[in-house]
């Protein structure tokens, strides 16, 4: 019979990289604890009119990588690809915004969009979301970038690039409009058709275009970078000095563009070139026109998100140091009776112990030991009982010792020996 296997992008995390998930985890929860993020969870299923409006008709993202649905009630549903959305859904929701004047919070979940899979893009990823509302000051932009430092230096990772741009507000970017038309008008038979029909809704977004030819001619364009309205210029520069206070140096890259539609002045992406054709492995932004638009009041917003398969592939190896542990090999009835109470005794103490669930022979159950890697057996059977004590034979050096069968006393012998 055909073995069923797991969707296309979709992937079991085992092993190591699970491992390196729970290191990320960890790490993230001791940085976003100290700057005061409170942790927050989000559905996964919402509906699809909350991603159209907020991430943008236009985008990749909507366009042609939700996983959407109707459901039995007739409602258009989706699976989030991101949590953005969600986290602006819930501010307003909670009505937060009436409550706290500044709101920090985070998220840690799976994230879905129906991309083409390849290394470090899946269809199911994951992703750490940070988001902060109610702080218009560039100081925020500068700390998420301090938070992403600190972070990263835990997990020992040290080889990426910071890059960050602006990318305006409604004024310069209504300007920028006009110059942006006026370029394109005569290269239009240059671009792609997904990118024609950008130029009609959202022109910005053709600097998102994948497209070998599309690419060749945004490298010609006007840069909104350079018609930023004085506000956002007095941002970028203030975000830029401060981020520089903290010592972090950032790379500003006049190209970078956002593949959603929410940013407003401050974006960047944490890219490294040790991840190939996939590179950024966090990014984020302001959006300070997001809640409004969503029907809030008018409320600054700033967040950025972890690819955590990503981060996970950029973490060194771990040489774990390995793990001393017992097996108990007991012979007859009354020797098993005897697992139960050491099995408790072991587990309550935080001492691994390894057994045979069938009744074996002493020497499978040794072999078995030793299959397992154990550094020591103990073994009861009749004799032993009889004698009141219990061997405990040491694997490396095969020499033995009587123990007397005392619970305590057996548990204080292992935890002494096991100790690394
Ligand atoms: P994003 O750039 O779409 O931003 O995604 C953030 C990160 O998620 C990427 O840099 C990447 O590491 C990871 N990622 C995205 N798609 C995939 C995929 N198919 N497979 C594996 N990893 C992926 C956002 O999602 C924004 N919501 C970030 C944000 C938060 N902006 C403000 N607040």
């Amino acid at each position: 019979m055909e073995k069923i296997r797991t969707l296309r992008g979709f992937r079991d995390i085992l092993g190591e990289e699970l491992g390196k998930f729970r290191d990320i985890e960890e790490a993230f929860r001791k940085y976003s604890t100290r700057l005061g993020f409170r942790q927050i969870e989000l559905p996964i299923l919402e509906k699809t009119e909350l991603f159209v409006r907020t991430i943008g008709d236009a985008t990749d993202i909507v366009e042609k990588e939700m996983f959407t649905f109707i459901d039995a009630g007739g409602d258009s549903l989706s699976m989030r690809p991101e949590a953005t959305a969600g986290m602006v859904r819930s501010y307003l929701q909670e009505g937060l915004y009436a409550t706290e004047r500044l709101t920090k919070v985070c998220t840690i979940g799976p994230m879905f969009r129906h991309e083409r899979p390849q290394k470090g893009r899946y269809r199911e990823f994951h992703q750490i979301d940070v988001e902060v509302f109610g702080v218009k000051e560039p100081l925020i932009d500068a700390e998420l970038i301090f938070m992403i430092r600190m972070f990263l230096d835990e997990l020992d990772i040290s080889r990426y690039h910071i890059e960050v741009n602006s990318v305006g507000c409604k004024t310069c970017r209504e300007s920028f409009r006009g110059i942006l038309l006026e370029f394109f008008a005569t290269r239009k038979s240059e671009l792609c058709e997904d990118c024609l029909r950008r130029l009609e809704k959202n022109p910005l977004r053709i600097f998102d275009c994948k497209n070998q030819q599309c690419i060749r001619v945004t490298a010609d364009s006007p840069l909104l970078f350079n018609s930023l309205c004085d506000e956002c210029r007095d941002h970028f520069d203030l975000f830029q000095k401060y981020v520089t206070g903290f010592g972090i140096k950032i790379e500003v890259n006049k190209r970078l563009v956002r593949g959603l539609d929410y940013y407003t002045k401050t974006v960047f992406e944490i890219t490294s070139d040790d991840l190939g054709a996939q590179k950024a492995f966090m990014a984020g932004g302001r959006y300070d026109d997001l809640v409004e638009e969503m029907g809030g009041p008018a409320t600054a917003g700033i967040g950025f998100a972890v690819g955590v398969e990503r981060l996970a592939m950029l973490m060194p190896q771990k040489t774990e140091e390995p793990v001393r542990e017992c097996f108990f090999a007991c012979i007859g009835d009354r020797a098993h009776d005897y697992l139960i109470l050491l099995l408790k005794a072991c587990s309550s103490e935080g001492i691994p112990l390894k057994y045979s669930y069938e009744a074996k022979s002493l020497k499978a159950q040794m072999r078995y030991a030793d299959n397992l890697k154990c550094d020591l057996v103990l073994i009861l059977g009749d004799d032993e009982i009889e004698k009141n004590i219990v061997t405990l034979r040491d694997m490396t050096g095969k020499n033995q010792e009587e123990l007397p069968l005392n619970i305590d006393h057996i548990i204080s012998v292992l935890k002494n020996r096991l100790s690394p």
